[in-house]
């Protein structure tokens, strides 16, 4: 079959002998706790890409996901959940978070894991960690019930151990005693500007942690910039940004997202005429003079949430 023939092709991924790659193998059996979960449905599939070697039980909760083949260019993903009407964070005391948007839909975490489990890299913005203070950005920490298909398919790929996480933050105004800089479960880079990285270094650094200070940008520092200094410290290609909306304005300001995933929940969350209330970009205009089109290239269907892929160019 061709996704044996084309995973069989890709040697970085080494391990593939031993665990089976789209499609879902009949015989496989699912993990504790996610026996209840629901497989998705493909719609529409891409077919660009090389065939990941997901394991049995991730290819039987997602299906096939192919990714473009590594280059010398970083590949940059996003992943972001929206109700129908367009809202990315409610911005209302203790429901700020996606969860909200979601329904804390266990279908969306599963996918928000898969991201992570095959990226080099996460990159958030202070205004995500600010929603989630506990939070660190690995695959287990979103969906622990698939843990170790997770790390299975991290080590199948080559990766080693846990995603970069990268906290963007151009005042500097973060608190390194957060257990994303100080659990040690992962190694952090935080990039910030100049006094932004003064005002750090007045707090103890966690070993985990490296600081990189962006000269001359003022506040807010230029996504090239930032892709420039997570190339610098990790080789991995493949980049998720996980916003939140004003991070990733940035980033389609200068066309540097590739490919956008994106959940669909089925809510209307409304909002009032002047709502706080945030949208997948915000801080930066682009219709109708410089608009972003995408063209869409995977769907899949949760009962009534969509997960939706679309390429940039
Ligand atoms: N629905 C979803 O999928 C989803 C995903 C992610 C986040 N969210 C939600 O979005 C909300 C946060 O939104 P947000 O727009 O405030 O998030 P954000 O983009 O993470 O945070 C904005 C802050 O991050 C720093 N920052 C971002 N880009 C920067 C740049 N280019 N240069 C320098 N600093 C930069 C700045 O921090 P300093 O002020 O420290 O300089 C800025 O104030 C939360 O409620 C979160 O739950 C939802």
């Amino acid at each position: 079959m061709a996704w044996r023939r084309e995973a069989a092709s890709a040697t970085k991924w080494s391990r593939l002998n031993t665990i089976i790659s789209c499609p879902t193998s009949p015989n496989s059996l699912p993990q504790r706790g996610t026996r209840t979960l629901a497989s998705l449905k493909t719609l529409f599939e891409t077919k660009r890409g090389t065939v990941l070697p997901l394991t049995p039980n991730l290819a039987r909760l997602y299906g096939c996901l192919r990714m473009p083949r590594p280059c010398a260019r970083p590949h940059v993903i996003s992943n972001f959940v929206t109700t129908l009407d367009g809202i990315v964070s409610l911005q209302a005391k203790g429901h700020s978070g996606g969860g909200d948007i979601s329904g804390f839909n266990a279908q969306d975490r599963m996918v928000m894991g898969l991201l992570r489990a095959i990226a080099d890299v996460v990159i958030v913005g202070s205004g995500a960690l600010d929603a989630d203070r506990r939070h660190v950005w690995t695959a287990e920490m979103i969906f622990p019930e698939l843990a170790a298909a997770y790390r299975q398919l991290s080590d199948a790929m080559g990766k080693r151990g846990t995603p970069l996480n990268v906290v963007v933050s151009g005042s500097g105004r973060i608190d390194l005693r957060l257990p994303v800089f100080a659990s040690g479960t992962v190694s952090a880079l935080i990039v910030t500007t100049a006094p932004g990285a003064k005002r750090l270094r007045k707090q103890s650094v966690p070993d985990s942690v490296e600081i990189r200070a962006i000269r001359g940008s003022g506040g807010a520092i230029p996504a090239a910039a930032i892709l420039d200094a997570v190339c610098r410290v990790s080789a991995g290609k493949l980049i998720l940004v996980e916003g939140g909306p004003r991070l990733l304005g940035d980033f389609y300001a200068q066309r540097l997202i590739d490919e956008q995933f994106l959940t669909l929940a089925p809510q209307i969350a409304g909002r009032e005429v002047s709502d706080v209330r945030l949208s997948l970009v915000m801080g930066k205009t682009f219709a109708p003079r410089d608009a972003r089109w995408g063209t869409l290239i995977d769907v899949r269907r949760g009962k009534s949430h969509l997960f939706l892929r679309y390429a940039f160019p």
